[in-house]
């Protein structure tokens, strides 16, 4: 699958400019293992990048101020002045990158002409972060080949601050962080307070963690995600003003919380208890994780969607389906929808032997119950952004 990305993308580069491309670069999705709506309120997640990709094909133009786009999948095209300041256009995918040019640009940082050719296997409206390997690998892209010596964390940021700016959605760090930083077989603790993380062996003994792609499209555009975070927001004020001198939102107590109910009301009072509960789950997952605790994690699993879907409110009919059916079949340990929600996808920790015979079941119900076709990912956990060099490289 990697290598038919890969030419497909130099082909299309090639047809498209008329020359050859001088670069390839790979920009992973991810998966979340836990930790779901707590990276904008100071948590821990558990993501790790995947092996589906956006395959960029590049050439720098050494005479040149333009820099040129082909978006493979869309059959669009599109091209603007490095010189200039940018703002955001009518065509969603070319504000991602427009966020991240201006991004860089508003750190002192010049770039020069391009020609770029980009193709997907990470699929889209999934809750695999395909946004964030846009952003990221055109940020990492332009870090490399003008040599703008920005950091692995600059590069997340930028990735984070074209979402914020250009795109509309006030998204976490995770997705950008993923991509960026990821490493094959490991997944990544990180504190999306202070960024520090650590990399844990993604030791399932047995159990494989595989993807049930419900095909309920979103965009957190439109989601409900940037209503999340307002009653998530509600809730931070009302807390920080009784308790000025609490520095990060995971120091706050359930007591805390429950002192201030009436005053942020219902609604932000749930929001914010999920929010403290699943940052606690994340760091029991951690724990379960290493000491290959695979039975705990699967209910931590569980707890987590039922809190996504009753208190969070991101779930949606589909996925509370996939979730509630999949966790009755044999072998499977824990079940629960991930990523921003509203849609996407469900990932599920199966025993190994088990897996082909619940991808089947949950195929057959899932498609006589909605008239929806499931897909079936399993991924490997692989590395962050990186270029392709086809010689020392294997497939
Ligand atoms: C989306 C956002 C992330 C994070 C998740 C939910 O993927 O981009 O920042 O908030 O939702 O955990």
């Amino acid at each position: 699958m990697l290598d038919q990305l890969i030419n497909h993308t130099k082909e299309a580069f090639q047809s498209a400019f008329q020359s050859e491309a001088d670069h390839l670069f790979l920009a992973p999705g991810r998966i979340n293992i836990i930790g779901e709506h707590v990276d904008y309120s100071d948590g821990f997640v558990l993501p790790a990048a995947i092996d589906k990709y956006i395959c960029f094909a590049v050439k720098k133009l050494e005479d040149s101020e333009t820099c040129s786009f082909f978006a493979i999948d869309f059959n669009e095209s599109f091209n603007f002045d490095v010189t200039r300041k940018q703002t955001p256009v009518s065509q969603l995918w070319v504000n991602y990158l427009l966020g991240v040019f201006n991004a860089v640009q508003e750190r002192g940082k010049q770039i020069g002409g391009l020609q770029i050719a980009f193709s997907s296997t990470i699929p889209m409206g999934a809750g695999l972060s395909s946004s964030a390997a846009l952003e990221c690998g055109f940020a990492y892209i332009l870090n490399e080949i003008f040599n703008l010596k920005l950091s692995k964390e600059d590069l997340a940021l930028i990735g984070q601050q074209s979402e914020h700016t250009f795109v509309g959605v006030m998204c976490g760090i995770m997705d950008q962080f993923a991509s960026v930083f990821g490493k094959e077989h490991q997944v990544i603790m990180l504190d999306c307070h202070s960024l520090e993380h650590q990399y844990f062996e993604a030791n399932l003994d047995g159990y494989d963690l595989v993807l049930f792609d419900s095909c309920v499209k979103h965009t957190h555009l439109t989601s409900g995600y940037n209503d999340r975070r307002k009653d998530v927001d509600t809730g931070k004020k009302v807390l920080w003003k009784r308790f000025p001198e609490t520095k990060k939102f995971r120091d706050f107590t359930v007591p805390m919380l429950d002192e201030v109910r009436t005053e942020m009301g219902e609604r932000s009072y749930k929001r914010c208890l999920y929010i403290l509960k699943e940052i606690e789950r994340v760091k029991n997952a951690a724990k379960a994780l290493s000491e290959g605790n695979v039975e705990y994690l699967g209910q931590l699993l569980l707890d987590t969607h039922s809190g996504l879907s009753k208190e969070f409110e991101v779930s949606c009919e589909e996925l509370d389906f996939l979730v509630a059916e999949t966790i009755k079949l044999e072998g499977v340990l824990g079940a629960r929808m991930m990523g921003g929600g509203f849609g996407g996808c469900s990932i599920n920790l199966i025993k190994t032997e088990n897996v082909d015979a619940v991808a089947e079941k949950m195929s057959e119900i899932y498609k006589s119950n909605f008239d929806i076709q499931m897909k079936i990912y399993k991924v490997k956990i692989s590395d962050g952004i990186k270029e392709f060099r086809e010689n020392e490289m294997r497939i």
